[in-house]
């Protein structure tokens, strides 16, 4: 495990780490990032003593669709830490955000290298969880989407939730593989997405849509006003509730 005061981003670090050989379970933690990184190139408000960023790699033996679900596995497992640590029960907005009262309250972003033969060399799970923030420590255009534990008046320090992230990944990863069906189970019952109507973000183009479902790979199966379905992948994608963040 690393300890970090700061970094650019965990996952910058822990993909390095990998690529020089580093084993299954090694763990990075920085008390800020200043280059914190979101899916789709967004970036990750990370000011010092405000979440937790944390960046776990895993060496599965597995071929990459073997591994569709670990964003929706992960969100799984940061709920059950987030309970552990302060009482609290998020839920996840599709495909990545945990979300407690209709803001986020953190992110993952899991990123992967391959093996010449096509299989997977290594995940890095990163995750950050906005754990003492209140609402001035957030950039101004993210203050009425974003919060905290603290701002949900749920109390914790950091130390105490890295460790519940911790042993929550350590847990996943004996059942990754084998219980995804379960696991599946249970993100589809945290999903605040399905049964609302989203805008699909592509690029710059956005579509009207309702949410349907979230299929087995972890894609979301969405209606158009047309009646055509399409099941959309989180690389491409990213969803907006049709009257705010969720
Ligand atoms: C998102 O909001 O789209 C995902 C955010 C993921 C943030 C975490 S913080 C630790 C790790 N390092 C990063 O640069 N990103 C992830």
């Amino acid at each position: 495990m690393h300890w970090l005061e700061v970094a650019d981003s965990t996952n910058t670090r822990c993909k390095e780490l990998a690529r020089t050989g580093a084993p299954h379970g090694t763990v990075i933690i920085a008390g800020q990032q200043t280059g914190g990184r979101g899916r789709m190139g967004r970036s990750f408000s990370s000011p010092a003593g405000g979440g937790v960023y944390l960046s776990a790699l895993i060496r599965p033996k597995v071929k990459p669709e073997e591994l569709m679900h670990l964003t929706c596995a992960v969100g799984v497992a940061m709920c059950q830490a987030v309970e552990a640590a302060a009482g609290l029960k998020p839920n996840v907005k599709w495909i990545n955000d945990l979300v407690v009262r209709n803001r986020k309250l953190g992110g993952i972003l899991v990123e992967m290298g391959f093996l010449p033969d096509g299989t997977v060399d290594y995940a890095v799970i990163g995750v950050g969880i906005n754990c003492c923030q209140q609402t001035t420590d957030f950039p101004e255009e993210l203050q009425s989407i974003a919060t905290s534990l603290a701002l949900e008046g749920a109390d914790c320090a950091r130390e105490v939730l890295a460790a519940r992230m911790v042993e929550a990944l350590a847990k996943l990863d004996k059942l990754l593989i084998s219980d995804k069906a379960a696991l599946m189970r249970r993100y589809r019952r945290l999903c605040v997405t399905t049964g609302n109507p989203v805008q699909v973000l592509c690029q710059s183009a956005s579509r009207e849509a309702y949410a349907v479902a979230v299929l087995d790979d972890g894609s979301l199966l969405v209606r158009y006003p047309d009646g055509q379905e399409e099941a959309v992948h989180s690389g491409e994608v990213s969803v907006r509730g049709m009257y705010g963040y969720i």
